[in-house]
C-alpha cells in the first residue's frame, strides 16, 4: 500500500519504521522539511517528503501532529485522492493544546478532527502510549499481546485501519463507529493502559464519558508532578502504572 505519514514525532517515527518494514511505500513529512527527518526513520525504504507532497497519489494517509494544529491541515490534504483512507491519532489535552469548546462539551475528538478535514476518519493508535508502542510490539498469538482499538464509521475503513495496527504489531479491537470513539480517549479505562483485547473489549464497554475528563486532568497533574520531583525513580511503564490507577 501507498501510505504518507503526516508527524514524525514520537507516534509517526514509530509509525514509519514498521510500515515500512512491513512492506509498505511509506513517504513521511513533518513541519520543517525533509532534511529534519531523522535518518534511521527511513533506514527500511521511508521516503521523506516535504508536507505538501505527502497527501498525494497515496491510498491512506495517517496524520500523527498535535490535536491543534490539525485545523491547519486541511490545505495539505488537498491532493489526497477522494478513496484514500484518513487514519488520525490525536488526543485532546486541554492543559497542553489550546482549549477547544466543542471538545469541552463532549464532541467525540474524532468527530471534530473529521469535521475539521471535511472528510471521514479513523480513529487508531491514539490510546497507546509511544514508549509501549516503540517497544511491546509483538507477533500474533503471542501471550498478553497488547491491544489497540480502532474506531471508524466505515466498516472498510476500520479493517484497514485494523489490519494496518495489526502489522505494527498489536492486536487491533473493533471499537465500533466515531461516535463511540469517547470510549478510547484520554481519561477512559482502555486510555494507555497496556491491555490485551480482551481486558481492553470489557475497558471500553465500561467507560463513562461524563468520568473521563476529570481522569485526564488528574493523571496529567500526577504526572507533571511526578516527572518535576528530583528524587522520583519513577521506574520502567510509570505512566501506564499511573494511568491505570486513575483511569480504571
Ligand atoms: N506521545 C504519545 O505517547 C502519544 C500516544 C498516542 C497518541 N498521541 C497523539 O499523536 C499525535 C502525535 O503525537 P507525538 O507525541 O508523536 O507528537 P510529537 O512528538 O510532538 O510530534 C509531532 C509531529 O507533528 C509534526 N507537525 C506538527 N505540526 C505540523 C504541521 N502543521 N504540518 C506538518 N507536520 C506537523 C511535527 O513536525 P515538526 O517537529 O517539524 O514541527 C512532529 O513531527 C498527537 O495528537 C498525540 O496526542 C501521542
Amino acid at each position: 500500500m501507498k501510505i504518507g505519514i503526516l508527524g514524525a514525532g514520537s507516534i509517526g517515527a514509530t509509525l514509519t519504521r514498521r510500515l515500512s518494514t512491513a512492506g509498505h511505500q511509506v513517504k513521511v513529512a513533518n513541519s520543517r522539511g525533509p532534511e529534519t527527518i531523522p535518518a534511521d526513520l527511513l533506514a527500511s525504504g521511508a521516503r521523506a517528503v516535504h508536507a505538501s507532497e505527502v497527501a498525494a497519489d497515496v491510498d491512506v494517509l495517517i496524520v500523527s501532529v498535535p490535536l491543534n494544529r490539525v485545523p491547519d491541515l486541511k490545505p495539505l490534504l488537498a491532493d489526497l485522492p477522494d478513496d484514500a483512507v484518513i487514519i488520525d491519532t490525536s488526543n485532546y489535552y486541554p492543559m497542553r493544546d489550546d482549549q477547544i469548546k466543542a471538545l469541552d462539551d463532549g464532541q467525540p475528538e474524532s468527530l471534530w478532527v473529521a469535521e475539521q478535514y471535511g472528510r471521514p476518519v479513523v480513529k487508531a493508535w491514539n490510546a497507546i502510549t509511544s514508549p509501549s508502542f516503540d517497544t511491546k510490539d509483538s507477533t500474533p498469538g503471542t501471550p498478553g499481546r497488547i491491544a489497540i482499538p480502532v474506531a471508524a464509521d466505515s466498516d472498510t475503513d476500520r479493517a484497514l485501519g485494523m489490519a494496518l495496527v495489526e502489522e505494527t504489531g498489536f492486536d487491533a479491537v473493533d471499537a465500533g463507529t466515531l461516535a463511540d470513539s469517547w470510549r478510547q480517549q484520554p481519561g477512559a479505562p482502555g486510555y494507555c493502559t497496556d491491555l490485551t483485547r480482551d481486558e481492553l473489549l470489557a475497558a471500553l464497554a465500561k467507560a463513562k464519558a461524563a468520568r473521563s475528563p476529570q481522569r485526564r486532568d488528574l493523571a496529567m497533574t500526577v504526572i507533571a508532578e511526578l516527572t518535576t520531583d528530583p528524587l522520583g525513580d519513577l521506574g520502567e511503564d510509570f505512566l501506564v502504572r499511573v494511568n491505570r490507577l486513575i483511569y480504571n
